[in-house]
């Protein structure tokens, strides 16, 4: 039952005491950076409630420690094979995780100008950069050829056109990744699923190696290589593995027709374990890779986000009510809602959710939702819950990616502030924002 929920519907939660039992999960590597200790829950060496005690609730906390070990264990599966890490900045952009991922080595994947500037401001170069988007701008293409970065992941023909237009306008050749479609199923919730026939990404990988070649002869571009990207949360590596060949075997072709492609991207999609369910270990995810690119000679990039952010953040919220409804429901009522963490509102996505310093007493069956007026705005349906009190702190796991930069500032609520750990100390890297920055915008 979990390895199906694991496999077909991603982190969607079929079973929840399953979900809510710690120490059923597989270990993971940063699971001893954010874990319970009899004094309460700590993120690497700092009590929750510190961090909560000075910021306030709702607010988001991450390991940096979690950080670099994800990080380290996808870099060190590659060997020597000459390998590129773009970080995936829409997992989380927030500038102090980008700068400690510069540090680690890491560049980037950008999908929006705003982020290729959060890039630049962060001390990577263009080059670092690919920029990948189904829909760019004029501006947007403008920029990315002027800055010259690494690659910009083309969509469409039609894209090519424009961005060979807009090269030779500017006296420049841009350098253009051709992203495939290879239309295959990555059994992951069909929200963030990406490469099937009917998805609007990429071209179909049946014309790509005649457009590519087409592409070698336009005067305002350089091919440098091929990209796929089939989807997130991907929890099984068979989908990846077959993407990635179908991806090294087109390189492979355009190589052995004189096309001087300089890399491979595979870009993200390694899912992490949400509820305890087996996932693909980081490594071993790596090492399918380099198998399935064989003796291709090219440079092999990958576009991570979840895999290492994800588990190194928590989402700290303070219980404000709870009320027994007749039918015997519970419903525990967080102070952070949809606005802060969107993910079960938007794929019913599951989230363990603990008090920081658990109550002795036995678990109850419990809703646990946040406190905007939208029956969306839930986190957790019957979720067994060690009993709370109003005031109490709650824990929600595995928010570093697709958390705060997802978050809303709907029914004026500002958005949280951000606490990084290290050690044993941290420090706040986004503060909370106030009313009067939400409202400086308006006239
Ligand atoms: N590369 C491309 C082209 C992408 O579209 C994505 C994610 C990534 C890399 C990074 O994928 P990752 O390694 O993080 O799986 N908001 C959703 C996830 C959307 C993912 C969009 N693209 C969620 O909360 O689950």
């Amino acid at each position: 039952m979990r390895r199906a929920a694991a496999q077909n519907t991603t982190d969607i939660r079929l079973d929840p005491a399953a979900s809510f039992t710690v120490s059923s999960r597989v270990p993971a590597v940063n699971e001893a950076l954010l874990q319970h200790t009899p004094d309460g829950f700590h993120v690497e060496s700092v009590p929750a409630a510190a961090v909560a005690a000075a910021l306030g609730t709702p607010c988001y906390v991450y390991s940096a420690g979690a950080i670099r070990d994800a990080y380290r264990r996808l870099d060190a599966a590659f060997g020597a094979r000459p390998h590129a890490i773009h970080y995936a900045l829409k997992a989380n952009s927030t500038l102090a995780l980008v700068r400690l991922l510069r540090g680690l080595g890491s560049r980037v994947d950008a999908n929006s100008i705003g982020e290729v500037d959060v890039a630049l401001r962060c001390g990577f170069q263009p080059r670092d950069i690919v920029f990948t988007g189904v829909g760019k701008s004029t501006a947007e293409l403008t920029r990315a050829v002027t800055l010259d970065v690494h690659a910009i992941n083309v969509e469409s023909p039609g894209e090519l056109d424009r961005l060979d237009q807009i090269a030779i306008a500017h006296g420049v050749r841009a350098r253009v990744a051709l992203r495939v479609n290879p239309d295959i199923d990555a059994r992951s919730h069909p929200h963030i699923s990406t490469g099937l026939r009917d998805n609007k990404f990429g071209v179909p990988i049946a014309i790509a190696r005649t457009l590519i070649g087409d592409m070698a002869r336009r005067r305002g571009l350089v091919p440098v290589g091929v990209h796929v990207h089939i989807g997130s949360q991907i929890t099984t590596l068979d989908p990846l593995t077959r993407a990635a060949e179908a991806v090294a075997a087109l390189a492979g072709e355009l190589v052995a027709d004189g096309v001087p492609l300089e890399q491979i991207d595979f870009g993200g999609g390694l899912g992490i374990s949400y509820d305890g369910a087996p996932v693909p270990d980081a490594g071993d995810y790596v090492r399918a890779l380099v198998a399935a690119a064989g003796a291709v000679p090219l440079v092999l990039a990958i576009e991570p986000g979840r895999s290492i952010v994800g588990p190194a953040g928590v989402l700290l919220a303070t219980v404000v009510d709870v009320k027994h409804v007749a039918g015997g429901r519970r419903f525990v009522v967080l102070d952070a809602g949809m606005t802060e963490l969107m993910r079960p509102a938007l794929y019913g996505a599951f989230h363990r959710i603990e008090p920081a310093a658990p109550r002795p007493g036995a678990p109850e069956l419990s809703d646990v939702v946040g406190p905007i007026c939208e029956s969306t705005d839930r986190f957790a349906r019957d979720l067994p819950l060690t009993p709370v009190e109003v005031g109490d702190l709650m824990v929600i796991r595995d928010v570093g990616a697709y958390g705060a930069v997802l978050g809303s500032t709907y029914l004026r609520r500002p958005l949280p502030p951000e606490a990084l750990v290290d050690g044993d100390a941290w420090s706040t890297v986004r503060r909370r924002q106030t009313l009067d920055d939400l409202l400086q915008l308006e006239c």
